[in-house]
């Protein structure tokens, strides 16, 4: 199938907007959909029928296609709602005593680092936050980061880190990280958020302990859909972060049935990972987001006079791109605009306004005393999306330049 125009007749997204922000939340296609409300159509028509019959036989068809597609063995799997539950579920499974310490970094994803300073906050645990500077030069040098922190703070209990961040976009070496937490006998749990479907992933393969992500960002899974892997021998440790009718029962029948929660996102696994296939896959995305990504970049960082963000290409999300935005001091700046670029809601708010302005969905990220445009490719992105919002940015600026 031809990636790029033609598949714009598969997504439900607005025609009138150029939407370069697959990243944020991952938008399913039609198909997708349609079985989502095939689904609540049988749920509501029989709900007897769902709940007694249906839903714990859709529920191992989800997760024996969810298995496959991560390289999971289906007993070591649980699927949750999105990797923010994910990963609450297996800190929350972790007792923590005070003076215990959990490390993160400062690529941490928001809600990510709040479940970790909720265990400072509640349980007097210690939190370690590795400061990882930008341009990295490769990643022995970037691990070597972590491993002289390993050193400072030892021993350290858990170690939470992403596979591909958020605001960076960059590939961390989880392997490595997971032999240098194995090195130092302190847990891995690894926030996957964005890797499946971005990335060939073999969650068995990894070495961590714990792994979370999500299916509805990069594999087409209706929103939201996520899932925990656990090595075996912390099968007995985890715990649904809601006791329902499976509590002491094998881990599948407690997570499957969480009260009557409605479970149509997550059945919809195996008709997402179909349709990936449909399109050709990880090879086939790849070659096309390196096509328009690729060009779009660059004809953003001249258009700036800026530059792309300084990644080693191991390390570089295949999916996602960091353009810098000429804006000195960009939370002095903001700030003085009336949007604090550490408030999420006027950030928000900020960008809405500029879509419905400029034609353009993208997200805005500040990172390292710098504001970036981060730019997706997905299946339906063509070169003139791109063109689009370059336009849009360049606008904006311009108007932002002739306020002040
Ligand atoms: C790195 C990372 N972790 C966690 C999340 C949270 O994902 P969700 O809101 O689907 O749970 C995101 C969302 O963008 C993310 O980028």
């Amino acid at each position: 199938m031809e990636l790029g125009e033609p598949m714009k007749e598969k997504f439900l997204l607005d025609k009138s907007i150029a939407f370069v922000n697959h990243g944020s939340y991952g938008p399913a296609p039609k198909c997708v959909i349609d079985q989502k409300i095939k689904y609540i159509y049988e749920q509501e028509s029989s709900p007897d029928d769902w709940f007694r019959v249906k839903h714990p036989k859709y529920y191992e068809e989800s997760l024996a296609a969810a298995a496959k597609f991560i390289g999971a063995k289906p007993e070591n799997l649980v699927l949750v709602d999105n990797v923010t539950t994910g990963i609450n579920t297996v800190i929350k499974s972790l007792s923590f005593e005070p003076g215990d310490k959990i490390m993160v970094n400062s690529h941490t994803y928001g809600a990510i680092a709040n479940a970790v300073k909720e265990q400072h906050d509640f349980k007097g645990v210690e939190i370690v936050n590795v400061e990882i500077p930008i341009p990295v030069k490769c990643e022995d040098e970037f691990v070597d980061v972590f491993r002289k922190e390993y050193e400072k703070h030892k021993p350290i209990k858990l170690h939470v880190f992403d596979h591909i961040t958020s605001a960076s976009a960059l590939v961390f070496p989880v392997k490595k990280l997971a032999k240098l937490a194995k090195e130092y006998g302190t847990l891995s749990l690894i926030d996957g958020a964005h890797a499946p479907g971005q990335v060939d992933l073999n969650v068995e393969d990894i070495g961590a302990d714990f792994y979370s992500a999500n299916f509805h960002k990069w594999c087409y899974v209706a929103r939201s859909c996520g899932f925990v892997w656990f090595s075996p021998d912390h099968a007995v440790k985890i715990r649904p972060l809601v006791t329902s009718h499976g509590y002491k029962q094998p881990l599948n029948d407690q997570f499957n049935y969480s009260g009557t929660r409605d479970c149509s996102s997550m059945f919809t696994i195996p008709r997402a990972l179909q349709f990936y296939e449909e399109i050709g896959g990880l090879k086939a995305l790849q070659s096309h987001a390196d096509k328009v990504l690729g060009t779009a970049c660059k004809s953003l960082a001249a258009a700036l006079g800026t530059g792309e963000m300084d990644v080693p290409d191991s390390m570089k999300a295949p999916f996602m791109r960091l353009v810098r935005l000429p804006i000195d001091q960009p939370a002095q700046a903001f700030a003085k605009s009336g949007v604090p670029l550490n408030s999420r809601t006027k950030m928000n708010l900020k960008l809405a306004e500029f879509t419905r302005k400029h034609g353009v969905g993208i997200v805005l990220v500040y990172f390292n005393d710098k504001l970036w445009a981060r730019y997706s490719a997905n299946a339906y992105n063509t070169e003139n999306d791109y063109v689009v919002a370059r336009n849009g940015i360049l606008r904006e600026l311009q108007e932002m330049a002739s306020r002040s």
